[in-house]
């Protein structure tokens, strides 16, 4: 697992841009995993930027999200379909038709989750994948408890969850409680992560993460069994790691 640590979250999103753009760069038909939340915000703020001044070309890439709320259509403005589409996808030369998200209103969510593990297969798997991690080191919406070999599943959120996600639902709005998320060995089976993760809110979950044990009780650890892992932080998400620990993990 290699660490990156940079001076703040907006260089850190800026190395993870770069290497974003230098993966569809290398290989203009990648297969990526994105992410939804705050941390890739500036990320996808800044692909729209580089776009607008001639970097970048998405007209070969295809995309599969981590995961999708039960019960919110892709017009919902809370869902991640939507939140792609405003956020990167319609900014850019991309063919929404290669945009995978499971389907929120799935009539039947385990045969959902079946499709859409089966349709990563098909693409050949995921070339990179970019993540975010969760206050409870969450990735994806795999929770703590997470087998760490779990595949594309319907999970329910936990309140840790529900509480960091609130903000994104009008006040009234029902905060969906079940979601279908890639699961842990699909993750896994990425052929590069990078994982980027800002603020000392989340330096527990860092911690826990990268010093290990590998346990499903925190579901970043297991990310310590991929060979090609990067972990981008700024100093407040790196805050519990010791130097000496960060050289040791810099492989
Ligand atoms: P956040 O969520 O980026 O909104 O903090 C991260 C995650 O849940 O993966």
């Amino acid at each position: 697992m290699k660490i990156i640590i940079k001076n703040s979250a907006a260089d850190a999103s800026a190395a993870v841009t770069d290497m974003l753009l230098q993966q569809i760069g290398k290989k203009p038909d990648s297969v990526l995993g994105l992410p939804t939340g705050a941390t890739p915000l500036a990320v996808y703020a800044r692909l729209r930027d580089e776009f607008r001044n001639g970097r970048g070309c998405y007209k070969d890439i295809t995309t599969f999200n981590l995961d999708e709320y039960l019960g919110l259509s892709a017009e919902d403005p809370a869902s991640y379909s939507f939140y792609m589409r405003e956020n990167l996808f319609r900014h850019v030369d991309f063919d929404l038709g290669r945009a995978h998200i499971p389907h929120g209103l799935a009539a039947d969510a385990d045969a959902e989750a079946n499709r859409y593990e089966a349709l990563i297969a098909a693409y050949g798997g995921i070339d990179f994948m970019l993540l975010g991690l969760g206050r409870n080191a969450h990735i994806g919406f795999n929770e703590p408890g997470s087998l760490h070999n779990s595949r594309t599943r319907r999970v329910a959120l936990t309140a840790s969850t529900l509480e960091a996600n609130a903000a994104y639902f009008p006040p009234g709005a029902k905060q969906p409680s079940h979601a279908i998320t890639m699961g842990i060995g699909t993750i896994l089976e990425s052929r590069e992560i990078v994982v980027l993760a800002a603020g000392a809110e989340k330096a527990e979950a860092v911690a826990a993460s990268v010093k290990g044990p590998g346990t499903e009780f925190v579901p970043g650890s297991a990310l310590g069994r991929h060979p090609n892992t990067t972990i981008v932080l700024d100093t407040a998400a790196a805050q519990h790691l010791e130097r000496a620990q960060t050289l040791e993990f810099d492989a």
